[in-house]
């Protein structure tokens, strides 16, 4: 079993901009310093993310997609990726994003295909020579 404190939580990589970033305290013994932190906050428990509805740039046949956007911030905050349930592999793309290890498994093979169409064009567009 795991240690309940055993886990990985990379913070600084998913902050999200402060509401007032740049305040500082204007008196006391931290007047000057920032009041909160500049990398900005915890993004929390409630993520405002697009879902991928039909006319979505990263839209394809299948019917219940992720934004890739949504699985970079789990991918950026705690590890690589195993992902059992691939569908088209929004998960691996934002693995190779983010120079991460991926794997994944799926039972439909159109869905495998896709997959592999849009992370060989993730690898493409990272990789390319600009
Ligand atoms: C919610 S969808 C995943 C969508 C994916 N996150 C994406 O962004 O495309 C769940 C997927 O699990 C697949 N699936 C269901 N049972 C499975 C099984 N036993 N083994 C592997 N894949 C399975 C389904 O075909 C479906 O594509």
């Amino acid at each position: 079993m795991i240690p309940p404190n055993d886990y990985v939580f990379n913070l600084d990589p998913v902050r999200i901009p402060q509401k007032y970033p740049g305040k500082k305290y204007f008196k006391g013994p931290n007047a000057g310093k920032y009041s909160c932190n500049p990398l900005g906050k915890n993004p929390g428990d409630l993520w405002i993310i697009p879902n991928v509805k039909s006319n979505h740039v990263e839209k394809t046949e299948h019917p219940c997609q992720f934004p890739v956007g949504l699985i970079e911030r789990l991918v950026l905050s705690m590890t690589n990726v195993f992902d059992p349930f691939l569908g088209t592999g929004t998960s691996i793309i934002a693995a190779v994003r983010h120079n991460r290890k991926g794997i994944g498994a799926e039972i439909v093979r159109g869905y495998v295909e896709i997959s592999h169409r849009r992370i060989e064009q993730e690898i493409k567009e990272r990789y390319s020579v600009r």
